[in-house]
């Protein structure tokens, strides 16, 4: 059976101040304190997984263990159609070590050329979000979203973080960097895991 979730704090397992900022907003309206595990001083596990469930899997328990709070992580990425789905899990590591995403994005469009992908019709991806609420006792739910779209270069915009200045979704013109993020809010990835796990763990505490 599903778990609830009843408390009214749980850590964020994240040290990426952009993820920790959207799930932030996007728990606000349902009276939950968020703490984020960067600013409890907890150390980041390593993301050994192949998929986007199992290192959501890793970073939740991690948390909730190392701070005796139930805890939610975020493990996404950006899915390149032409680069059979790379960078996918790797879509941080495509930074470097100091999390560049300039630099990610210049390597992105570099193996797009490389590709050979330079018209629209050849630029098809999707964001990818594995949302993981873990309990102390080892106890986790997991829901995932994705949001399909198409890579444009250059990038454009400067909301978001990580390769929205990159990123227009389905029906849309701008980028994920461009638009509101009331409007990244409604139609995303991680929003749209975010939707599952509030219909599955937080029923009856629906803003
Ligand atoms: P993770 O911390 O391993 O899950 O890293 C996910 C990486 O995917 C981030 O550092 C971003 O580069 C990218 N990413 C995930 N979600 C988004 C998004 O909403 N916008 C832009 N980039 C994203």
């Amino acid at each position: 059976m599903t778990r609830q979730f009843d408390g009214d704090k749980l850590v964020v397992a994240s040290h990426n101040k952009g993820k920790v900022k959207e799930i932030t907003e996007l728990l606000a309206p349902f009276g939950v304190t968020a703490v984020s595990a960067g600013d409890l001083g907890l150390a980041e596990p390593e993301e050994t997984g192949t998929t986007f469930e199992a290192n959501a899997k890793i970073k939740a328990l991690a948390a909730a263990r190392g701070a005796n709070l139930p805890a939610l992580a975020d493990d996404s990425g950006l899915c390149v159609d032409a680069l059979g789905g790379e960078p996918g899990v790797y879509s941080a590591r495509w930074g470097g070590e100091s999390k560049n995403f300039n630099l990610a994005m210049e390597k992105l469009q570099e193996a797009l050329s490389k590709a050979r992908a330079y018209d629209a019709r050849d630029r098809g991806a999707h964001f990818a979000c594995a949302l993981c609420l873990a309990w102390p006792d080892g106890h986790t739910e997991t829901f995932v979203g994705k949001v399909e779209g198409k890579i444009v270069y250059p990038p454009r915009g400067n909301r978001g973080f990580g390769y929205d200045p990159m990123f227009v979704a389905e029906d849309m013109t701008k980028t994920f960097a461009e638009i509101d993020p009331a409007e990244k809010h409604a139609i995303s990835h991680r929003a749209r895991a975010f939707q599952g796990l509030i219909k599955a763990c937080f029923s009856g505490r629906e803003g």
